[in-house]
């Protein structure tokens, strides 16, 4: 609780950010579906990096916490302020301060919507490659601050591979620049890549200069489905074994592909486990490794689709995206987590991630980015139950433990936010958890910055 009587109006007659009493779109993420709703005292609404920094240096000043948000779409509670104070929401810094296609690099505002910062680069002939789902919502300082993927970080890296340089509003409120467009500097600790991932718990980012790559000629998808799970791990073993350059990798068992086949594309065998893998690259290159893929699927595959037309890709992709959303309508509510693991204990991280659903009593299925070992292992739920709200609370604690006794991680690409704010300490073991909290410490002393999550 703020010693101020009311935050909203002492912020509003101090700086020159608008400010807003909170409505409910700034108080929630995706964990609404499973139950998490916060609250705050007041929403910032900045303009400018200084405007950013005049709102932080309030909040400082008196003791009033700082909840970052971008565009509301994480999975892990991140942006939701549990305990009161400022959300603090970047969706108006959202110009493109420079854009040098010649030189494949842009410098934007956190605010930018992920798909418009795509569509800027396609228009240039260049492609950002991080591609997490609800592009169209999130935003790239979100993306940043959560180091997010997405199906093609599998060739291309995650969020984090393709940032240069940021502009971060730091304690107790000035603006600072790490890196900027250069492609190299190894001068100094790695700064830049502290705040990427850090879930504005550590500042707040203002603006990035991104790294872009020439587009690809083409990306032809080809979908293989499989007898179940063995048999699809297997064919997922062998494309990366083979040495298959695929841009993305992805796995859906029978269940995802149960609650979602209807809207696929093209014929889903019944039951079937499916593989998505994309060949991208020179038109040359890419249906060449289109053609062994087909080969590595057709070994054993029940089926394959392999759609060829810019309208049928777009539709396939379009479904992936909106899968997550597909499974969360079966029930009304979900808790989808992302834990991943060593890509050999894949299938049985998949494969013990839906039991701990059948021990629990809780319909689950599981998706995910298989070429990168990380599960969408998710839980359905009643969302006005209240007993099965508690039940997968545990069924996630049940996922965590897995990942960690795999020698996986927590979080793949979600985040740690406040769904797994508990469990840092044992994936990184007590001396790497101290270190992770003094430099913590050494940012935001006052803890006032996203205080109760990432650690
Ligand atoms: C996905 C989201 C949940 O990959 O990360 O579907
Ligand atoms: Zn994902």
């Amino acid at each position: 609780m703020s010693p101020i009587a009311s935050v909203e109006r002492e912020l509003r007659a101090s700086v020159a950010a608008e400010v807003v009493a909170p409505t409910a779109a700034y108080l929630s993420d995706e964990t609404e579906a499973r139950g998490i709703r916060g609250h705050a005292d007041a929403v910032a609404l900045p303009r400018t990096a200084e405007e950013v920094a005049e709102v932080v240096a309030w909040c400082y000043a008196h003791d009033v916490a700082i909840v970052p948000r971008g565009g509301g779409t994480g999975y892990a509670a991140g942006a939701v302020p549990l305990d009161g104070g400022v959300v603090l929401a970047l969706e108006r810094l959202d110009r493109v301060r420079s854009f040098d296609p010649l030189l494949w690099r842009i410098h934007v505002e956190a605010g930018l919507r992920t798909g418009e910062l795509r569509r800027l680069g396609r228009e240039g002939g260049l492609l950002f490659p991080p591609d997490p789902g609800a592009a169209e919502q999130s935003q790239i300082g979100g993306n940043i601050a959560t180091n997010a993927g997405g199906p093609h970080a599998y060739k291309y890296g995650v969020t984090g591979a393709w940032v240069t340089g940021l502009e971060v509003v730091i304690a107790p409120g000035e603006v600072v620049q790490l890196g900027g467009p250069l492609t190299k500097d190894v001068a100094g600790y790695d700064l830049k890549h502290l705040l990427i991932g850090s879930e504005g718990t550590l500042g707040v980012i203002t603006a990035a200069w991104l790294r872009l790559t020439p587009a690809p000629e083409a990306a032809w998808p080809v979908v293989g489905f499989f007898e179940g799970l063995r048999a699809g791990c297997a064919a997922i073993e062998r494309v990366v074994g083979s040495g298959l350059p695929a841009a993305a990798l992805e796995y859906l068992d029978g269940e995802t592909m149960r609650y979602t086949g209807a809207t696929f594309p093209g014929d889903v065998p019944a039951g079937a486990f499916a593989v998505i893998a994309e060949a991208d690259g020179s038109r040359d290159e890419a249906a060449r490794v289109r053609t062994d893929l087909l080969d590595v699927f057709g070994e054993d595959a029940l089926s394959v689709y392999a759609p060829e037309t810019p309208a049928e890709i777009a539709a396939l992709w379009r479904w992936r995206d909106g899968l997550t959303l597909v499974v969360g309508a079966q029930r009304g509510g979900k808790a989808g987590e992302d834990i991943a693991v060593p890509l050999d204990r894949l299938a049985e991280a998949i494969q013990e991630s839906l039991e701990i659903g059948r021990r629990l009593g809780l319909p689950a299925c599981s998706w995910g980015h298989a070429g990168d070992g990380n599960l969408h292992t998710t839980f359905l739920v009643a969302s006005d139950d209240e007993r099965e709200l508690a039940l997968v609370e545990r069924a996630s604690e049940e996922l965590f433990d897995l990942a960690l006794r795999l020698g996986g991680t927590i979080s793949g690409e979600h985040g740690v936010g406040f769904v797994k704010h508990n469990w840092l300490e044992r994936q990184l073991g007590p001396r790497a958890f101290d270190l992770h909290g003094a430099v913590k410490h050494v940012f935001d002393p006052r803890n006032l910055l996203n205080p109760g999550k990432k650690a």
